[in-house]
């Protein structure tokens, strides 16, 4: 995209995990859900609710970790669309932990950390569920920090998650890019006080929230070029 702005000084980059990353979608594209007419609509459901139910639990002050959460969502989300299979249930799940990552992710990873600032990901999954996407995805050489809300039992886009990550990754908000491509996380990551780039994958409108992300990107493959690498 073109005019974006560079940003300077930056010395630790910090990444959403599931849409960013990871790919929620291919947990449904590679299970036998994939034939079924309803595969859009499951992937779309699962996801809405799976987000929704972080928020509401949030301020209900009745945090469940992420697995417990994409369960009840996936729950819904198969009641909602007449898929009474216990056996696909356990494959979707299965398949949560081993996420394909985007084409772009691990080349943006790798140049970011070769340039010497902190990489990490900051993510509502629970500390088990990343560590296995971590893993399947081949993402763990470039990976300074995995950080997990677990640490602070609430969800994103609470300002005490992003302060987990300052203390954890050492450095100071201002020096911190948050890169995420939902739409949401950008904006309460910018309004916390980071320089937060929005990863703009399905060409969505802009969010009418506190906190517009410092720069808008289409893939991560322009990230390096607004960090000026
Ligand atoms: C995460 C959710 C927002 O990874 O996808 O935190």
């Amino acid at each position: 995209m073109a005019n974006q702005p560079r940003l300077a000084d930056i010395g630790a980059c910090v990444f959403d995990a599931y849409g960013t990353l990871f790919d929620f979608s291919s947990a449904v594209r590679r299970s036998r859900a994939a034939k079924l007419p309803q595969a859009d609509a499951l992937i779309q459901l699962w996801r809405v609710k799976q987000l929704e139910y972080t928020w509401l639990r949030s301020l209900m002050g009745r945090f469940a970790d992420f697995w417990h959460v994409t369960g009840d969502s996936l729950d819904h989300a198969m009641e909602t669309l007449s898929l009474d299979d216990p056996a696909l249930r356990a494959e979707l799940m299965q398949l949560f932990l081993q996420l394909a990552p985007y084409p772009d992710a691990p080349a943006a990873l790798k140049r970011v950390k070769a340039a010497g600032m902190r990489t990490a990901i900051l993510s509502n999954g629970s500390t088990t569920m990343l560590a296995a996407a971590v893993t399947s995805a081949k993402l763990r050489a470039d990976l300074d920090f995995v950080l997990s809300v677990d640490e602070v039992s609430t969800y994103k886009p609470s300002p005490a998650v992003y302060a987990r990550a300052v203390e954890r990754v050492g450095m100071p908000a201002n020096r911190v890019c948050f890169v995420s491509s939902n739409p949401w996380d950008a904006h309460g990551a910018q309004a916390f006080g980071f320089h937060s780039v929005w990863v703009n994958r399905n060409s969505l409108k802009r969010d009418r929230l506190p906190g517009a992300p410092e720069a808008v990107v289409d893939s991560l493959s322009e990230l390096p070029g607004v960090l000026g690498l």
